[in-house]
């Protein structure tokens, strides 16, 4: 059983390793642009990857199903070219999970709390003190309702914040006020304070938080934005920031990463950057969700979850 690993962001050893613990019988094969796996291309079974050259996984003719290095997919989505039929599955790790809900956590409680507006009075040597405004009364709005969005909500509500989920499918969750589809939104953003995008990259999703969006916010409202870069009009963004629409925004993805040094959000005041940081993939624990899946396979099983390739995500 062997199988093919190909990324530029993950180290090949540190996986290596923590599928040997899990699959000790596992043959683990580093994709090179020359060697491709080994020497016979119909020894792969299994494809464990972060953007993979265009076409590249075409070459491997027994392959059964290929593993996203990441939760988001949009790494395989756009024209790579994947041999048609191999399902491709996400990466789901209760570990990364809950990462993503420290960083969603930090920032709402920062946001909540005006951490920033206090970092600047005591910067000055100041002690003025802000009205406090109950969680009950911030109304916080997620963007997507999956894996990571449900989490950040079930760790949110312990607070008491009011929080609102948006997703395309309808949902009835428990103390959440929840909107869909496109007729859901403008309800969802005119009553959501602090926004938190937690959506997969797709042609729907591309370019969401945009000026018409932006402006259906309440004044004052922020953004976080933890899902991928291309969810957000930059432009539009800045322009939000500077006109006082928004007050702040605290960004971990980017249309192009690393963010380049001349990007405006590096200088920008009201803008927190962070290296697509929110929740990495941790080896030691997103193994054993692969090792799983190719233990459901080869027990005839389907992994999952299975990426709906026409939906993107
Ligand atoms: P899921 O696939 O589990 O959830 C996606 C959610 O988005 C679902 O609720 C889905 O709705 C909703 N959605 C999809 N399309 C639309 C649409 N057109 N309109 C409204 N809602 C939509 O993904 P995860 O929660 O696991 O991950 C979300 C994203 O987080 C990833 O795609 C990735 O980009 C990002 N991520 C970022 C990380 C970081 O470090 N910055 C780390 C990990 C993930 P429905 O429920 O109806 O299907
Ligand atoms: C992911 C990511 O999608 O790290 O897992 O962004």
């Amino acid at each position: 059983m062997a199988l093919l690993f190909s990324s530029k962001n993950d180290d090949p050893d540190e996986w290596r390793a923590a599928l040997a613990k899990e699959l000790p019988d596992l043959d683990f094969r580093v994709w090179t642009p020359d060697g491709k796996g080994g020497d016979d291309p119909a020894d792969i079974e299994y494809a464990l990857v972060w953007g993979p050259e265009k076409g590249a996984l075409k070459a491997f003719p027994n392959l059964k199903a290929i593993f996203s290095l990441g939760a988001g997919v949009n790494h395989l989505m756009d024209g790579r070219d994947l041999p048609p039929g191999v399902p491709v599955v996400r990466l789901v790790d209760p570990e990364m999970t809950r990462g993503m809900s420290e960083y969603v956590a930090y920032w709402v409680l920062h946001y909540h709390r005006l951490f920033g507006d206090y970092a600047r009075i005591v910067e000055n040597k100041g002690w003025d003190r802000l009205a406090q405004t109950g969680a009950q009364d911030r109304r916080v709005g997620i963007m997507g309702l999956g894996v990571m969005g449900l989490d950040a909500v079930e760790r949110l509500r312990p607070f008491g914040f009011d929080v609102r989920g948006w997703s395309r499918s309808e949902k009835a969750l428990e103390g959440v006020t929840t909107f869909h589809g496109t007729e859901g939104l403008t309800p969802f953003l005119e009553r959501t304070e602090i926004l938190v995008c937690l959506l997969p990259l797709t042609p729907e999703t591309a370019g969401i938080i945009n000026a018409g969006a932006i402006s259906q916010l309440p004044k004052g409202a922020v953004v976080i934005n933890a899902a991928r870069g291309g969810h957000v009009v930059d432009e539009d963004l800045i322009e939000a920031l500077d006109g006082g629409h928004l007050s702040a925004a605290t960004l971990d993805v980017f249309h192009t990463e690393p963010l380049p040094d001349d990007h405006p959000f590096w200088a920008h005041p009201k803008i927190t950057v962070t290296p697509h940081m929110a929740s990495l993939t941790v080896p030691a624990t997103a193994a054993k969700a692969v090792a799983e899946n190719i233990r459901r396979m080869e027990k005839g099983e389907p992994p999952e979850p299975i990426v709906e390739m026409t939906l993107g995500y």
